[in-house]
C-alpha cells in the first residue's frame, strides 16, 4: 500500500492524517501555521470558529486515553462540529462485532471524520484504506507505530518556545523509547524539520534494535545523552507494553535515567523539558522538574487542541473543495 498517496492527494494535500512519514516539510509547517492561527482561538473568551459547522466526528477510542481525546473532543467543537465519544469499552466491540462492521455503521449514520486509537500498529491505515472516500481517518495512536499529532504538538510546542531555526537545536528523547509510538514520531518530525542533532537515550533493553536507522543517535548514559541539550523530551516507561524483565528496578530506573534539576547542569542552560503525559512523578522525573521552570508539559497539552484543530480543518477543506 503506498502510505502517501492515502495520506495526501494529487497536489500534496491532506487527506487522512495517518503518520508523519509520509508527510513533506512544507506540510509539515502549513499545519503548523494553520495551528498557530488557531491558538489565538483557543485564546479568545469564544472560543469558536464555523469552520466544520453541520460536520460530524467520531472518537473512536478502543485504548485508553485522557488528555489526547479530551483535546480532540474540544478541538472538534472549537471548529463547531458535531462530536460524538464512542466508547469502544461498552459498544458492540465487546459484543464481537468487527471493525469494519462498526465503522459500516458509523458512515450510515453519515459521520464525517474519525479519530481512531488503538492497539494494533497500523489499525489507523487499514481503516483509511477501507472506509467510504468521503470520510478522514486521523489517528490518534497506533500500537507502538505512530501518534503523529503528538509529534506536531511537540514540534509546534519547541518552535514557540525556540523559534523556528531547528537547525541550531539539539533535541535528546529520553526513555522508554522501544515501546513509544510518540517517540518514532517525534524522530520523523524533528528530522523533516531538520534538526541539528536528534538523541535517543535509554537503557539497552529499552531501545529497538535498529535503533541508528530511525534516523537519531543513540545514548545509554544519561548524563553525556542530554549534555548541551536544548530540548528534553521525557517518555513514560510503558509497562502495560513490556513482557519480561527489561528492567531492573524504577528505583534504579530513576537513578541512572530520571531527570533531577541536579542532572539538569549537564544540558543548556536555557533547556526546555517536555513530556507527552502521563508522567510517572519520581520515575521519569522528580516533581521539582515537571513542575519547575523549564518545564513546559502544560502548554503541551494546551497546544494539543490548536494542533488538532488544524489537522481537522485541513483534512476536511481537501473533501469539501473536492465535492465542488
Ligand atoms: C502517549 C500515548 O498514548 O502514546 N500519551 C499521550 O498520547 N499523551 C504516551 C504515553 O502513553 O506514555
Amino acid at each position: 500500500m503506498n502510505l502517501k498517496s492515502l495520506q495526501t492527494d494529487d497536489q500534496g494535500r491532506l487527506r487522512h492524517f495517518l503518520c508523519i512519514s509520509g508527510l513533506t516539510r512544507q506540510l509539515l509547517t502549513e499545519i503548523l501555521d494553520t495551528a498557530e492561527s488557531f491558538a489565538g482561538v483557543t485564546e479568545q473568551s469564544i472560543k469558536k470558529v464555523p469552520l466544520l459547522r453541520g460536520k460530524t466526528i467520531a472518537n473512536l477510542f478502543f485504548e485508553a486515553s485522557t488528555r489526547t481525546r479530551t483535546t480532540f473532543e474540544l478541538a472538534a467543537k472549537r471548529l463547531s462540529a458535531d462530536v460524538l465519544n464512542i466508547d469502544v469499552g461498552t459498544s458492540s466491540a465487546v459484543k464481537g462485532e468487527t471493525l469494519l462492521d462498526t465503522l459500516r455503521n458509523l458512515e450510515a449514520m453519515h459521520v464525517d471524520m474519525f479519530v481512531i486509537r488503538h492497539a494494533d500498529s497500523g489499525a489507523a491505515h487499514f481503516i483509511a484504506s477501507n472506509v467510504a472516500p468521503h470520510i478522514s481517518i486521523i489517528n490518534a495512536g497506533d500500537g507502538r507505530h505512530s501518534h503523529p499529532t503528538q509529534a506536531l504538538l511537540d514540534v509546534f510546542t519547541i518552535r514557540r518556545v525556540k523559534g523556528d531555526d531547528f537547525g541550531r537545536l539539539r533535541v535528546a528523547i529520553v526513555g522508554d523509547i522501544q515501546h513509544s509510538r510518540v517517540a518514532r514520531s517525534q524522530i520523523h518530525a524533528l528530522n523533516l524539520l531538520n534538526t541539528g542533532e536528534v538523541r535517543i537515550v535509554a537503557p539497552k533493553t529499552l531501545i529497538p534494535s535498529h535503533a541508528e536507522t530511525l534516523g537519531a543517535h543513540v545514548y545509554h548514559d544519561l548524563r553525556t545523552g542530554i549534555k548541551d541539550a536544548d530540548v528534553i523530551i521525557m517518555l513514560r516507561l510503558q509497562r502495560e507494553r513490556m513482557q519480561g524483565a527489561l528492567l531492573p528496578s524504577e528505583h534504579e530506573y530513576f537513578e541512572l535515567f530520571g531527570l533531577t534539576e541536579e542532572k539538569l547542569v549537564h544540558a543548556s542552560p536555557d533547556v526546555t523539558v517536555m513530556h507527552p503525559g502521563p508522567i510517572n512523578r519520581g520515575i521519569e522525573m522528580d516533581s521539582e522538574v515537571a513542575d519547575g521552570p523549564r518545564s513546559v508539559i502544560l502548554e503541551q497539552v494546551t497546544h494539543g487542541i490548536a494542533v488538532r484543530m488544524a489537522v481537522m480543518s485541513m483534512a476536511m477543506h481537501h473533501r469539501e473543495e473536492g465535492a465542488e
